[in-house]
């Protein structure tokens, strides 16, 4: 699926891109960054460095899932995000608010992953809460003489809906709308579920994104899923902000050979990887878009919340199956991901390396590591003030 263009300036059109790749082809040439990174085996393997990334997570504005994943009044959806359990819910005015998913009675939390409920109740001792967080009645009330109910309302956390991404700040001081003014439109209007999920993966989370943001390892790691269609290390490379897009080219580009013109549209013929600093990634396939949001558990533990959304119409089942079909071709290449991302992180963990070492075609990867330093040197500067 296309992203929509507007607001994308930052970013090449799609015409631009595809002539980038129809140099690399006839070259056997991929974008490459101007500098080589060396990232210590001990920022992967360090409490304290989780620590300071997670940090970095709580003062953000980050996208905590698609739009689609609360498309009801009532809809809602709970995991945490660095440690902190939140939940996010539809309102009945359709407004979507975040909340310390921690009940004001004893702490517990008011659901776990996703659902619709019309009022949220603790599943402990019943504390019930409207979907606008306040507190609406307290079982047996009369033994909590010093309890007002109107002052006892779920924590709220600022949230906002932006351009079909549900985005959240922990820090109170924040204004999520200037924070992402400069996101480029990136999901469908009235786009829907398809389905999500998650998954817990034995790797550190960065080993998990940096997977994601190259394509030299595409003949070696994806020999009989994604090489024979695509190309090996050949990708365009893109940085807007603290963010990158990757273009993955597959071989049907060809068939853009002949066709001229700024609109010409590169849906189905390459797969953009969108990387949302620090923890999102964003994957265009032909008639959807995976939003996945890679969640750090601890140094060695990374939960992975899978989201897969289009808007394509659900009474056309032919396209809707050939959809499926393509995500589960495209779920092997995940697998296989997974399994070098894991054998990575026991190469992490084997002492043979102090540094793990990033080549010009990884730049999308340095901008990560770059950004992540920056990152954690301003929040450690800004708390010694
Ligand atoms: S902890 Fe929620 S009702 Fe007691
Ligand atoms: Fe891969």
């Amino acid at each position: 699926m296309a992203v929509n263009t507007n607001n994308k300036k930052q970013l090449l059109s799609d015409a631009d891109v595809v002539q980038k790749i129809f140099e690399h082809i006839d070259n056997s040439t991929t974008d490459k960054g101007d500098k080589t990174w060396k990232e210590p085996v001990k920022n992967y393997r360090s409490k304290e460095r989780l620590n300071a990334e997670l940090k970095i997570l709580q003062h953000r504005s980050i996208v905590f899932c698609p739009s689609g994943a609360l498309a009801k009044p009532g809809d809602y959806v709970s995991r945490d995000v660095a440690g902190i359990p939140l939940i996010a819910v539809r309102g009945l005015d359709s407004k979507i608010r975040a909340f310390r998913n921690a009940c004001r009675h004893r702490g517990v939390q008011l659901a776990n992953g996703h659902g619709c409920a019309r009022v949220l109740v603790c599943p402990y001792h019943g504390w019930a809460y409207s979907l606008d967080g306040s507190l609406r009645s307290i079982p047996h009330e009369h033994g909590f003489p010093d309890v007002d109910k109107a002052t006892r309302g779920l924590v709220p956390v600022a949230c906002a809906e932006i351009n079909g991404l549900v985005f959240i700040n922990q820090d109170p001081q924040a204004d999520i709308n200037n924070d992402v003014s400069s996101l480029p439109k990136l999901m469908p209007d009235g786009h829907r579920l398809l389905r999500s999920d998650n998954m817990v993966i034995k790797a550190n989370w960065k080993l998990y994104i940096e997977s994601a943001l190259e394509g030299y390892h595409i003949r070696e790691t994806h020999k009989d899923t994604f090489f024979p269609v695509q190309y090996d290390n050949l990708t365009v490379v893109e940085t807007f902000g603290e963010n990158s897009r990757i273009a993955f080219p597959y071989q049907a580009i060809e068939a853009l050979r002949k066709k001229k013109g700024t609109n010409l549209c590169a849906d189905g013929r390459l797969t953009y990887v969108y990387h949302l600093f620090p923890n999102v990634l964003i994957s265009t396939f032909p008639g959807c878009l995976q939003v996945v949001v890679i969640e750090p558990i601890d140094e060695s533990t990374t939960c992975q919340h899978t989201y897969l959304i289009t808007d394509i119409d659900e009474n056309d089942t032919e396209l809707l199956d050939s959809i499926f079909e393509g995500q589960k071709f495209a779920a092997n290449g995940a697998i296989e991901d997974q399994k070098i991302v894991m054998s990575a992180q026991r190469g992490l963990m084997s002492g043979a390396n102090e540094y793990l070492e990033f080549s010009l075609f990884e730049s999308a990867i340095s901008h990560l590591h770059t950004h992540l330093a920056k990152e954690i040197e301003l929040l450690a500067e800004s708390k010694s003030q």
